[in-house]
């Protein structure tokens, strides 16, 4: 075995080589996939990251001791080969690899290093447990898709980058330990060794700094931004996660979504290669909510959502007709051509699920292709309203509609998630098309169930709209506020704002929220004061670089678009982070943990 690579340069990579360079001596060096010993013959597949090509080791045309240490390479093996490039034989040539139709006749052989048993197999298509493949994470990326994603990842970045800077961004870095900022999620403290009992947050994201960096006189700032947030994992969250943030001074809306377009278009160019359909269509908040029950709506299949509250006044059905009564109302949706499939057990699972939505039930009415009909709440309708509903819903034989009464928010919301699922459950999403949209005018406050009190929307420090500015004094929780998120495919990709640039404006938002004036200077007492010294007007936007390239890749889960992520419980089963530190460490910080509590 080599050491050393000793003057050992490989002239190109496995991936190129081609037809073209039949007879040609090449040097390859690389990962062995693969060793298939036909005796006399070893056939070799190498792999670095441009691809695979096949090795062929000729025990009649080499010398033993090179033909025994070929013998001797196992999977993962490091080499490095001289040989000659020759297509192969008609039969024996191989669709499924790049370089399926040429081999390489091995003259020379060196290993660099070996390797033990990979505990996975690095191969696309293999089973292995998840959290094996994260264990051992190093090995999981030397897999092709996964190379792949994170080429495609930096490809993105590169894209983004260069368009900003070619827009006259400027990109500035923020720290990372700074003070906790109000994103809506739970800070990560970092114990303060020098300031006995203090704490820095990592930041939720580089919110507060990129507005003052406005106030610093940039006028264009991005960043490719690293934030912490310690709220629970889903597919689609991330403890740490990366976002390109920016901002500017002297823009409406309108401007800075135009410069996002910009930067998605630019993605969309350089890495799908073909452009999008500028400007991006917008929807109100509003209006996203009554006709897809969501603010992030899935736009790439129909079936919207209908209200039929001035339909069911007098259907004869109480649960309807007391939601009227009560202010609220029943919205619907048509399942175009379900019915038949639909049992009254997938009824019963489907009314389950829209319960986990705070509803208190689902109608359900099928209309099978033969026109019989079942229902859970046919019997009590009058014959008026069954027609009428049957004509405002368009139900034809072949279709099951749904409805739900409750508080509007409520009800819309429970539809939504019903239409997403089955829009998924019957294959009714069109997977290859790729839905951009606004949505705008969004609520300045909305309500947390979980903490009992109206909560910032956005973020506090969102302006609201120069409509509703009066209402901020008489019904504050009406106030539509100035701000944008881009929507892609039914997932959020980001969100941005008008900021509030005056100290009284923004001094009011915080006593709405909650604060008191102390607590408020306190906290944000620097921001307060920044803007008492001729602070541009200014807005921004963060879009998820980890939810872009997901959503590019059609991945199902951010962990396979991290090069290193965190499962679940946010633990990293590869380094075994979070981890027990040794006590000196934890006495230099002053800190004793009470595991008892
Ligand atoms: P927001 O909190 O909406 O806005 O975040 C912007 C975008 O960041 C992504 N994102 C996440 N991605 C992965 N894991 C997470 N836990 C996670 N949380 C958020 C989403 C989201 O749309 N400061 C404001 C932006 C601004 O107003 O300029 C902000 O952070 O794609
Ligand atoms: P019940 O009379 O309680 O058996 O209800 C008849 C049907 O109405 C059942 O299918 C319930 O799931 C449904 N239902 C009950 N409450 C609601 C509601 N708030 N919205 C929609 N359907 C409901």
């Amino acid at each position: 075995m080599a050491v050393f690579l000793d003057g050992w340069k490989r002239s190109c990579m496995c991936g190129e080589v081609s037809e073209q360079m039949q007879g040609e001596q090449i040097t390859l060096i690389g990962w062995v996939q693969r060793v298939r010993n036909i005796g006399g013959i070893i056939f070799v597949w190498l792999r670095d990251r441009t691809g695979i090509v096949q090795l062929v080791f000729n025990e009649q045309k080499l010398n033993s001791e090179l033909y025994s240490e070929a013998e001797s390479l196992r999977s993962e093996f490091v080499i490095g080969v001289k040989g000659t490039v020759a297509l192969r034989d008609e039969n024996a040539v191989n669709k499924d690899i790049k370089t399926g139709t040429v081999e390489v006749n091995a003259t020379e052989l060196v290993i660099f290093n070996e390797a033990q048993t990979p505990p996975i197999y690095i191969e696309d298509d293999a089973k292995d447990n998840e959290a094996v493949r994260l264990k051992y994470r190093y090995l999981d990326l030397r897999k092709p898709s996964v190379q792949q994603t994170l080429f495609m990842r930096s490809k993105v970045l590169n894209a983004i980058r260069s368009f900003m800077i070619n827009e006259g961004f400027i990109e500035v870095e923020t720290p990372i330990l700074t003070k906790s900022t109000p994103e809506g999620a739970r800070d990560f403290l970092v114990p303060s060794r020098i300031h006995q009992g203090e704490c820095y947050a990592l930041p939720q994201s580089p919110q507060i700094y990129k507005q003052l960096l406005m106030v610093g006189g940039f006028e264009r700032y991005f960043q490719v931004a690293k934030c912490f947030r310690d709220e629970d994992s889903r597919a689609d969250r991330q403890p740490e996660f990366t976002q390109l943030d920016l901002e500017m001074s002297f823009v409406e809306p309108k401007d800075i979504q135009t410069e996002v377009e910009g930067a998605f278009n630019n993605v969309f160019k350089e890495v799908l290669g073909y452009e999008l359909n500028l400007p991006l269509p917008r929807i109100t908040w509003k209006e996203a909510m009554e006709r897809f029950g969501s603010d992030k709506p899935d736009t790439r299949f129909a079936m919207e959502i209908n209200n039929v509250t001035e339909s069911i006044q007098n259907c004869g059905f109480s649960v309807f007709e007391d939601a009227y009564k009560n202010g609220n109302v029943v919205v619907g949706i048509n399942a175009k051509g379900t019915a038949d499939k639909l049992s009254r057990k997938h009824m019963d699972a489907l009314t389950e699920f829209a319960k986990t939505y705070h509803v208190k039930g689902l109608a359900w009415y099928a209309m099978n292709s033969d026109g019989t009909v079942r229902s859970s709440f046919k019997k009590f309708l009058n014959d008026e309203a069954n027609a009428q509903l049957i004509e405002k819903m368009g139900l034809e034989p072949g279709d099951a509609m749904f409805f739900v009464a409750d508080k509007k928010i409520t009800a819309l919301t429970a539809m939504g998630q019903l239409r997403l699922k089955l829009g998924k459950d019957f294959g009714f999403i069109d997977n290859t098309r790729h839905d951009l949209h606004w949505i705008t005018e969004f609520p300045l406050f909305e309500y947390s169930e979980d903490e009992q009190r109206y909560v910032a929307a956005h973020h506090p420090f969102t302006m609201p709209m120069t409509e509703d500015f009066e209402l901020m004094d008489t019904k504050p929780y009406e106030v539509r506020a100035q701000s944008y998120d881009l929507v892609m495919n039914g997932i959020e990709m980001g969100s941005g704002s008008i900021r509030i640039h005056l100290s009284d404006v923004q001094e009011k938002m915080f006593r709405l929220l909650g604060f008191s004036h102390e607590e408020a200077w306190k906290r944000f007492g620097f921001l307060l004061e920044a803007f008492k010294y001729g602070t541009p007007p200014h807005g921004g936007f963060a879009f998820g670089i980890d939810r872009l390239i997901m959503t590019l890749s059609g991945k199902e889960s951010l962990r396979d678009v991290i090069a290193f992520p965190k499962v679940q419980n946010a633990s990293c089963l590869m380094m075994d982070t979070p981890s027990a530190v040794p006590q000196e460490q934890l006495d230099m910080l002053h800190l004793k943990f009470d595991l008892e509590q």
